[in-house]
């Protein structure tokens, strides 16, 4: 056991419903969760979402039913999709939890105690769509960006949580830990945004402006502001296996929270209450459809992910999320790109390594693996035994390059059908003297297979499986260690080849 490991998603907006990010970003850490269990560690996966503030509750509104009903309904399209995904959460979290609205009362009632959240009369500029009071500085040309909406003057006496004391602390905190924001460039821009004071941030609204919230401990005419509420969670459900998980190992959100929230309120939250702060902050980019920005408000933009898992199995969805975006950069998906990836690497690539595989040990050795002696290995067998593939594959992950680690898993399949070529086991087939070579490439062939259902594993787990289940061997759950070669298959029994990834007739339009 290699220990506790704690990571955890942003958690969703359940005011519209879930497209590609969202799908990306609980892949991503699935896929982490997944690693780190495969080398035996233990592992906490938080994700889920957020429920309250004033988008939502405008959006009950206009449906015309409770915030509550609202919410529960949307949460389960989001833990839907995740399940459709095989995204295997510890928990999924609710901030309309009631356990979480303790701690988060619990949290304000210690700020409050220990003199950091006062109140003041503010006039001033706010942007009804951010939540969020905004200033002339937020102005760009003089103008206030599309992002905030409409913008109002009101005054308004409020509860403000003051952020300049700490933050030459978390200055310091980001020179003494560089890893601290991945990757750099994200760091530098968190540098950037902590060189001028910090204004105080308003953590609650009134009353009678927004209901749908959590309300003060020390004054039940407001609410709690909903990033405020929502950062908690991290801390809310950290306990949920019994014992505190504590920090988060890796946090993973995309590039536009970063820049207040996950990179200065949030931090300074944690040294106010005298936590510790997580390891690694990952921030990945957007998507964007076809070259065009994915925006809630544009529904055309919008990439509906349901009909992808749908059409084409989960897998498919997790591998191309995961080998098109350089994690950090921005990527593009389009219906090309897609069936590009699933004919080639998946259809082309590994299925077929696998289908001709189990059908050549069924056609020629009666679906039993056979032993092979030393005399008969050649270079192109010490080739393929190698266990580089594993610390390849490993160290990408550690540097948070899951397009790496795949790209060093697909390098060993096109080594391994390359290597079906050279050695033409249908040719020693026909040969009796090359008997004994064709058991040694048969059985180089099906422990190469072996080997690759464990490293796609977290990638993949779901073809993993189906590849054990031919081979079969136990399902699982397997250690990354069992992906280094090994000769344990002689003798062994396989079951019926059945093709992975079927070709589809016409060019897949899942989307349309
Ligand atoms: N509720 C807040 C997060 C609170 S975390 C304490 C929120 N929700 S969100 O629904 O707007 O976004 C959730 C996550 O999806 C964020 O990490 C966001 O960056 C990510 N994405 C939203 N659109 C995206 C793309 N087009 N591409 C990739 N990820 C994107 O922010």
């Amino acid at each position: 056991m290699s220990g506790a490991y704690f990571l955890t998603t942003a958690i969703d907006y359940v005011n519209s419903a879930p497209h590609l990010g969202h799908a990306y970003e609980k892949v991503l850490a699935d896929f982490f969760a997944r690693h780190q269990q495969s080398l035996g560690s233990d592992v906490l996966f938080l994700t889920g979402v957020d429920e309250h503030g004033q988008k939502v509750q405008q959006s009950a509104q206009k449906e015309g039913i409770e915030p509550q009903l609202f919410c529960d309904e949307m949460s389960a399209r989001f833990q839907r999709l995740h399940e459709s995904l095989g995204v295997k959460a510890s928990h999924f979290v609710r901030t309309t939890d009631a356990h979480h609205k303790t701690i988060v009362r619990e949290w304000l009632q210690r700020l409050h105690d220990k003199g950091e959240i006062f109140f003041q009369e503010y006039e001033g500029y706010y942007s009804i769509r951010q939540e969020q009071f905004v200033t002339e500085k937020d102005k760009v040309d003089g103008q206030w960006p599309e992002i905030f909406g409409e913008v109002i003057q009101t005054k308004e006496p409020n509860y403000y949580f003051r952020l300049e004391p700490y933050r030459q602390r978390l200055l310091k905190h980001l020179e003494e830990n560089p890893e601290f924001v991945v990757p750099t460039f994200r760091r530098k821009e968190l540098l950037g945004a902590l060189t001028e004071p910090l204004a105080d941030l308003c953590i609650s609204r009134p009353k009678s402006r927004l209901s749908w919230g959590i309300p003060l401990p020390f004054n039940e005419d407001y609410v709690t502001y909903v990033w405020f509420d929502a950062l908690v969670n991290y801390y809310s459900f950290a306990s949920i296996k019994g014992t505190l998980y504590w920090p988060p190992d890796l946090q993973i959100i995309g590039k536009d929270i970063l820049i207040p929230a996950h990179g200065v309120y949030w931090p300074i939250m944690l040294f106010a209450l005298d936590q510790a702060l997580p390891k690694h902050l990952l921030v990945h980019g957007f998507w964007t459809n076809s070259g065009a920005k994915i925006s809630k408000s544009d529904a055309k933009s919008l990439v509906d992910p349901v009909p992808y898992v749908e059409k084409f199995g989960p897998d498919v969805l997790r591998y191309f999320v995961l080998r098109e975006m350089v994690l950090g950069q921005d990527a593009d998906f389009s219906d090309e790109r897609f069936d590009t990836r699933y004919t080639g690497d998946l259809g082309k690539k590994l299925g077929n390594l696998v289908q001709r595989t189990l059908s050549m040990i069924g056609r020629y050795r009666d679906g039993k693996i056979p032993s092979y002696d030393g005399f008969h290995i050649t270079p192109a067998d010490t080739a393929l035994r190698s266990d580089a593939v594993v610390e390849e594959y490993r160290r990408a992950v550690d540097e948070f390059a899951p397009h790496l680690a795949l790209q060093a898993i697909w390098n060993l399949v096109a080594r391994a059908n390359e290597y079906v070529e050279e050695t033409a086991p249908f040719k020693l087939a026909k040969d009796p003297t090359q008997a004994k070579r064709l058991d040694a490439v048969l059985g180089h062939l099906a422990e190469t297979i072996r080997r690759l259902s464990v490293l796609i594993e977290a990638a993949l787990p779901f073809t993993a499986k189906k590849i054990r289940a031919q081979l079969q061997l136990p399902l699982g759950p397997v250690k990354l260690e069992e992906a280094l070669f090994g000769n344990s298959l002689h003798g062994h029994v396989i079951g019926k080849p059945e093709v992975l990834f079927p070709p589809f007739e016409e060019k897949p339009q899942a989307g349309t």
